[in-house]
């Protein structure tokens, strides 16, 4: 089937765009609304035995199992290691029983993640994995994959597949919590409720494209930028480097908040954007408090927060984006679309070939 532009200037604005009709349509599935409860694929996977989780992913997807990491951790008070799958694959790590192991990818189809998975086949107690493409390797070679239902994806840049597959890990750590007995049916149904919303609050998001777009004219002339964040919004300010740096060329790096003093804050000075991802949440204190560090020292801080966190602590930023608010849990799916949004805007502001980044390939199916 020819996959056409819809109109938008790139197929990644098309599939940034799309998100909360896909994210919808993943909903649909796994969190049905007759029930408050998560509904798996074929047989399913009950977690209540389960004593370790390992997830191996590469690019996007690995930092989509970063962030599930933390909701498996936190929700579901399950132990998770997080790999990239090349260095997975040689390190021949040891796979106690009653473990589980989870493998993401949009395609299916790259090598690395396919020869972990293949390493687990025999070891793990069961092979899940969270893929895009229901025919590809990965998920034949499975057993059980959970489709993410976004459509398929032509950027190379990863967009949508990353928001549906942080909406299908959320609502298996969901799973995992309630199997494990640490979600109540209140809050389950609470989490259920906030997720339905997520589509909304997305479209909500979408509408800040303009005000991204003129931050993004500003950070094109960067010749660096960091990207702060701390818990749930560590991850994210990963992958939103990661987007930067492959569509518009310019380097970036992320950092954990608390982690700049340990090096970067050498960096900081009048040229310097920091972009920091600090939702109202209940680490924005700490997160803020390493914001003043680079204002401090003359950074230009690009502040992604909601109304109440940039009524707080918003005075003295070079610029904010304000998103709507959502449960604490649900940020990094609705973070992920400013990151997007802002690394798209600088590539066009540099005339980059956004769909077609130089020396990157959409699937990396050889070594
Ligand atoms: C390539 C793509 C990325 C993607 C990564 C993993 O590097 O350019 O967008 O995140 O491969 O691909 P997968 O298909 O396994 O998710």
């Amino acid at each position: 089937t020819q996959v056409d532009k819809g109109g938008h200037k790139h197929f990644m604005a098309k599939e940034i765009a799309e998100q909360p009709h896909v994210i919808a349509e993943a909903i649909r599935h796994y969190l049905p609304v007759e029930e408050d409860a998560v509904r798996l694929p074929g047989e399913g996977v009950d977690f209540s035995g389960v004593e370790r989780l390992t997830m191996v992913a590469c690019g996007t997807a690995y930092y989509a199992c970063v962030t599930a990491k933390y909701w498996f951790e936190q929700i579901a008070r399950l132990p998770v290691e997080v790999d990239i799958a090349s260095e997975f694959r040689y390190r021949e790590p040891p796979i106690p029983g009653k473990t589980l192991a989870l493998f993401v990818s949009q395609s299916g189809e790259t090598a690395d993640t396919l020869a972990a998975l293949r390493y687990c086949q025999e070891k793990a107690d069961k092979i899940l994995s969270v893929v895009n493409v229901p025919e590809s390797s990965i998920a034949r070679e499975s057993d059980l994959a959970l489709p993410i239902f976004a459509g398929p994806e032509i950027g190379v840049a990863s967009t949508k597949a990353f928001t549906c597959q942080l909406t299908v890990l959320l609502a298996l750590a969901l799973k995992a919590a309630c199997d494990r007995g640490h979600l109540s049916p209140e809050e389950m149904s609470e989490y259920a409720t906030a997720i339905r919303g997520l589509p909304n609050v997305l479209s909500s998001a979408l509408e800040q494209n303009e005000a991204i777009r003129l931050a993004a004219q500003k950070v094109s002339e960067a010749r660096d930028v960091l990207f702060l964040g701390r818990g749930l919004m560590f991850p994210l300010a990963l992958e939103g480097a990661l987007k930067l740096k492959e569509i518009s060329y310019i380097h970036a790096e992320a950092y954990a908040s608390g982690e700049l003093k340990h090096g970067p804050i050498a960096l900081i000075d009048k040229n310097m954007p920091v972009v920091v991802l600090t939702p109202r949440d209940s680490l924005f204190d700490k997160s803020v408090s390493n914001m003043q560090e680079v204002l401090a020292r003359k950074g230009k801080v690009l502040m992604i927060s909601d109304q109440d966190g940039i009524d707080e602590a918003g005075d003295d930023v070079w610029c904010a984006i304000r998103m709507p608010r959502v449960k604490e849990a649900l940020s990094p799916i609705l973070y992920a679309i400013p990151a997007q949004l802002l690394a798209y805007h600088t590539a066009v502001a540099k005339g980059t070939d956004v769909d077609q980044p130089r020396n990157l390939a959409k699937s990396v199916t050889v070594e």
